[in-house]
């Protein structure tokens, strides 16, 4: 049983900066659209219309829509009856209009080779690659597996999966086999598309051994792609192929037919899937279908960023295996006909200042990234940004969890010169699309805050009797359906059901904490449920958990996530050995590599507390809270609903000579 959600607010304080306010630069022009109150006011009052307008200008239809909106709380459809193909609107509709010629990504290796693709060199791929898919048995309604580093082969994949109508579901390259064989039996992948893998720090990070190990225990799949990533560009991958099984990408690609007209989509047919972690162990497969999501990333896209597809070069930081990354890098930018850079590695190969060499070179306008970047970058030192010319600059924006007043100042007058608009966007893999941010050069910012909601969208802080909340601390909830929302978890309706609807009646339930203050602005505080930020990473408490109990020397575990100063939250693990095991340093570290192995290396905890006992209720629940508390090296709360108050002082004794992963 997840444990209750806490009472947000404790930790407010630590986040407000209420009174420091940043109006819209005067040189900032918002020209793509006159956004004023009456464009908030108007959306609010018929957020259909609203809606039904962004579709209708954003967004090409072979087929209009009957009827915007068909809400049955929570099941939500929009633009019933229409139809269209993503990957049309992305591609096929600007090459149409004559903007062929114009680039979709700069993209950039990690060892500095450089590949430009226009649309037209997009589109081209894409129907290569879509009938490359149709020859491998993959028709309309299939899923099909993603798990590639930042090539442009990724993209490509996910557009021509959109193309011939099957669902993607991108698994990030971190992950484990076991992560990844769970993911494909999930959705019942039929294909899945790979590289030999990926250039991280210098070093090729490979992948198909990884396919290999999950694909032992994956009946559905029945081909593998395999794009020639490392071997291609110097690197030493030795690749095993199974006859019959696996094939090159660019051997598939020679033979393949130029030509592959786009499969007319419902506008209710599925798009993709994305796992992402919740409560429990078992990670749930985010349903994200065609015509509201691609009209709200598209929209989101255009006004957040003040795009100007003509003049701006976009650069989103973020991994395609994150939903930023679909929305963000993939749908957003090319349904607008946006012009992005796309970098492979990390931002300190060759050096320090990678990122803001690319910002120079590519002429980067709207940079948009994490607050665990910024915090790694000012950690780094402004000498770093100053080596580069960063006058191209023009909006920043941050995303995945709470940014600092610190680090969003840092932000500001470092990489923004004082000059740039910052857009703090607030959103999740279920939303599916920005739905709380600023608007450049229209909204007054203050640093930490993601200020209002967008217009169309709804938000409204609860207590825990579900009163509304106007101004203070509550919990975050969404209270009218979104064109970009989930539309389920995959095979599990009533999962969807308790997950997001069913804790406050009628309202959608975010799991994040937040406060509105005496100004209006909504401050969000991050997670009140088991979910864990790690350098903007979802990770639940429980997965991690039962990665840890797997292991036969571990008889109990229970995992926080402590505030850390660069990463957001650093993943704190206290754990009980089966009898006969001694604790030390030997056993800690493999216990971390086990959680690496099992789930992947995002979830590899920093520090591990062992312990005789742990903190329960005496209904037998984990006090989460308390062990969040020693981990923080917090005054310890209320502890008198404890079965045994003594385990909490032995644990804090503990936690402050635990070995750690720095
Ligand atoms: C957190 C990432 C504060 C939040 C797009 C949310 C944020 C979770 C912000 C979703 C922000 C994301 N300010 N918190 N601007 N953006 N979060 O699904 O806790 O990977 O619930 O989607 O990230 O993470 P997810």
């Amino acid at each position: 049983m997840a444990d209750e959600p806490e009472t947000p607010g404790a930790t407010i304080e630590d986040y407000l900066l209420e009174d420091r306010t940043f109006p819209p630069p005067p040189a900032f022009k918002a020209v793509a659209l006159v956004v004023d109150t009456t464009m908030y006011d108007a959306a609010n009052e018929d957020f259909e219309g609203f809606w039904a307008r962004q579709a209708a200008d954003l967004i090409t239809w072979q087929r209009p829509w009957d009827t915007v909106l068909d809400w049955q709380l929570p099941f939500a459809k929009w633009f019933v009856g229409g139809r269209l193909n993503a990957s049309e609107n992305c591609l096929d509709r600007h090459v149409e209009a004559g903007l062929g010629e114009r680039v979709a990504f700069h993209w950039e290796g990690e060892p500095g080779d450089t590949r430009t693709l226009t649309y037209a060199d997009l589109l081209a791929e894409v129907q290569r690659f879509a009938n490359v898919l149709k020859g491998l048995g993959v028709e309309k309604g299939d899923r099909v597996a993603i798990y590639m580093p930042m090539i442009p082969e990724l993209p490509v994949a996910l557009l021509a999966c959109a193309r011939v109508g099957a669902a993607h579901s991108v698994v990030f390259g971190g992950f484990s086999a076991d992560s990844l064989s769970d993911r494909i039996n999930d959705a019942e992948c039929k294909v899945v598309v790979t590289a030999d893998g990926g250039w991280r720090r210098g070093q090729p990070g490979l992948l198909k051994p990884t396919v290999d190990v999950a694909l032992a225990s994956t009946p559905s799949v029945e081909h593998v792609v395999v794009v020639d990533r490392i071997a291609s560009s110097g690197g030493e991958a030795e690749v095993a192929m199974t006859d019959g099984r696996d094939h090159w990408y660019h051997e598939l690609m020679a033979e393949a037919a130029t030509e592959c007209a786009p499969e007319p989509m419902d506008s209710e047919d599925l798009l993709y899937l994305l796992y992402t972690s919740g409560t429990t162990g078992k990670p749930k497969g985010i349903m994200h279908t065609t015509g509201g999501y691609l009209t709200q990333v598209a929209f989101t896209h255009k006004y957040v960023f003040d795009l100007h597809p003509e003049t701006d070069v976009y650069w989103c930081t973020a991994d395609v295996g994150w939903v930023t990354g679909h929305s963000y890098i993939v749908y957003g930018p090319l349904a607008n006909g946006a012009t992005s850079v796309m970098y492979e590695g990390t931002p300190d190969t060759p050096g320090r200042d990678r990122f803001w060499d690319l910002v120079e070179r590519y002429q980067v306008s709207i940079l948009y990234t994490a607050p665990t970047a910024i915090r790694t970058f000012m950690k780094w030192g402004a000498a770093e940004p100053e080596k580069h010319d960063l006058s191209s600059l023009r909006v920043l924006g941050s995303v995945g969890e709470p940014i600092n007043p610190e680090a969003w100042i840092w932000y500001h007058e470092h990489i923004g010169a004082s000059r740039c608009p910052i857009v703090d966007t607030w959103w999740q893999t279920e939303t599916g699309a920005i739905m709380i941010s600023p608007l450049p050069g229209a909204t007054t910012t203050k640093p930490g805050s993601a200020t209002f909601p967008l217009p169309g969208i709804a938000a409204e802080l609860v207590d825990n009797d579900a009163e509304v909340v106007p101004r203070g601390g509550g919990y975050l909830t969404l209270t009218r359906p979104w064109p970009a929302m989930l539309r389920g978890i995959y095979g599990d309706p009533e999962r969807y059901r308790d997950t997001y609807w069913s804790r406050f009646e009628g309202r959608y339930f975010a799991g994040d904490g937040a406060k509105i203050d005496s100004d209006g602005y909504l401050w969000v505080l991050g997670r009140v449920d088991d979910v864990m930020n790690i350098s903007g990473h979802r990770i639940s408490t429980t997965e991690v958990e039962s990665a840890l109990v797997d292991n036969p020397k571990v008889a109990e575990a229970a995992v926080v996530g402590a505030k850390d100063d660069v990463t957001g939250q650093a993943i704190v693990a206290f754990v009980t050995l089966r009898g006969g095991v001694e604790p030390g340093a030997g056993v800690g570290e493999e216990l971390r590599d086990h959680v690496a192995n099992k789930i992947g290396k995002i979830s590899r905890p920093k520090t591990i507390v062992f312990t005789d006992d742990l903190p329960k209720t005496r209904s037998g629940k984990i006090m989460r809270r308390l062990l969040r508390d020693v981990a923080e090296g917090r005054e310890l709360g209320d502890t008198t609903t404890l079965a045994d108050p003594a385990v909490v002082e032995e644990i804090r004794k503990r936690a402050m000579s635990a070995p750690s992963d720095d």
